[in-house]
């Protein structure tokens, strides 16, 4: 099924945030939303519940345990029990729910730099205290995780670990080897493993997704995945997120929070869900071959425009994390391409340290957008660059 991004006209009647937070001559591929037009099972899916007034509190069961649980195993062949799935608002609420119960206050919680930049706020919100281990690798050689640098805050006294699985913002399909090391180290230091799944259905061929609660015994024993139809299927906006364990005690932990928590699930986002899990496949697929042609593109465009921005392919996610260091564009080269060249990336910095010189581009877009987006930035280079050093 060939699904194509939506022309800009059209775009430009939503009113979500991509589409409101910067004014029309800006071209926005910041925030992670994405420009296909929804799955026509979840668009009717969507319809038939507005037609039928079906707005009301999500039900104490659904059908979307099962609708993930198939999917799961179809994808990825993960066997999922759908009795250790619950519902929730949001990944970013469930991680912190998740934290608040399986740390204490001042836990450490490790994390891994450059990473999507709410993790930060994230942490410190459920009580905790950010531990950072930085990826390690680059653009060049790829990245991977630092499995010592995990063991030493393990050591340290870390309780929990926020893993991003694949990685936003670089890319990165962890190995299964990498997320058995992790699991075994966790289990070894009584440490809880919450992996952020959320990107997991959009990994590109020749690249593998791995859930981490697939990978062994100590894994499931220790970990918690949160993930959401949402990134893949472009849900954001419906609120639905899930928490699934595989064995005690995470599914105790987590299958008694309170009511609330579960509750705070919409009934559009559930339906929505279900829908997309159970009929979206097709669509999925037809949505991945657009995505891999665009990040195909995006190495060409850089390599004859911009050929100054390092640029690595995403194994998953629509995301590209852009090394804009030899431009010499600044500490926060997104600023200088809103302003000289009108394009709306996301800010470097705040995803870490190394994140200085950087900037995250969304090619959940048409070809069209992504190649003005690029001649625009290299039509920029020269005022930017200047801008840059006279500050
Ligand atoms: C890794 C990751 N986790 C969580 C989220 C946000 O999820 P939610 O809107 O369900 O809180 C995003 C959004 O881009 C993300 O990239």
């Amino acid at each position: 099924m060939d699904v194509t991004a939506e022309p800009l006209e059209t775009l430009r009647t939503r009113t979500s945030m991509k589409w409101r937070a910067q004014p029309d001559d800006v071209l926005p591929l910041f925030v992670a939303e994405s420009d296909f037009p929804l799955a026509t099972p979840v668009a009717g899916a969507l319809h038939a519940a507005i037609a039928r007034s079906d707005t009301g509190y999500a039900p104490p069961t659904s059908d979307l345990p099962e609708a993930f649980a198939s999917f799961a195993a179809e994808r990825w062949g993960w066997q999922v029990d759908p009795a250790q799935v619950w519902t929730t608002t949001d990944v970013g609420v469930a991680i912190v729910e998740t934290l608040r119960r399986v740390t204490k206050p001042d836990d450490g919680v490790i994390i891994n730099p450059p990473v999507y930049f709410p993790f930060f706020d994230l942490v410190v919100e459920s009580g905790a205290e950010l531990v950072e281990v930085p990826l390690l690798g680059g653009l060049d050689e790829g990245w991977s995780l630092d499995l010592d640098g995990i063991e030493r805050a393990f050591a340290a006294g870390a309780r929990a670990y926020l893993l991003c699985n694949p990685h936003n913002p670089v890319g990165r399909a962890h190995s299964a080897e990498e997320l058995r090391a992790v699991a075994e180290l966790a289990a070894r230091y009584g440490a809880t493993v919450l992996s952020d799944e959320i990107h997991g259905p959009l990994s590109y061929p020749g690249s593998t997704f791995t859930p981490f609660l697939s990978v062994s015994d100590a894994a499931r024993e220790i970990g918690v995945c949160v993930t959401a139809a949402s990134k893949a299927f472009n849900l954001a906006g419906l609120k639905c997120a899930m928490l699934v364990t595989a064995a005690e005690p995470n599914s105790r932990i987590i299958g008694s929070m309170p009511l609330e928590v579960y509750w705070r699930t919409s009934i559009l986002g559930l339906i929505a869900s279900i829908a997309a899990y159970r009929d979206g496949g097709e669509w999925l697929d037809g949505v991945l071959a657009s995505l891999d042609a665009n990040r195909l593109l995006l190495a060409d465009l850089l390599a004859k425009h911009l050929p100054e921005v390092g640029y690595r392919m995403p194994e998953a996610t629509y995301l590209a994390w852009l090394d804009f260091r030899e431009l010499d564009w600044g500490a926060d080269p997104a600023e200088l391409a809103l302003e000289h060249a009108r394009v709306a990336l996301s800010n470097g910095p705040p995803f870490g340290a190394s994140g200085a010189g950087f900037a995250r581009l969304n090619l959940a877009c048409s070809p069209e957008v992504l190649t003005e987006a690029v001649r625009r930035l290299a039509a920029a280079r020269a005022s930017a660059s200047s801008a840059a050093t006279s500050t």
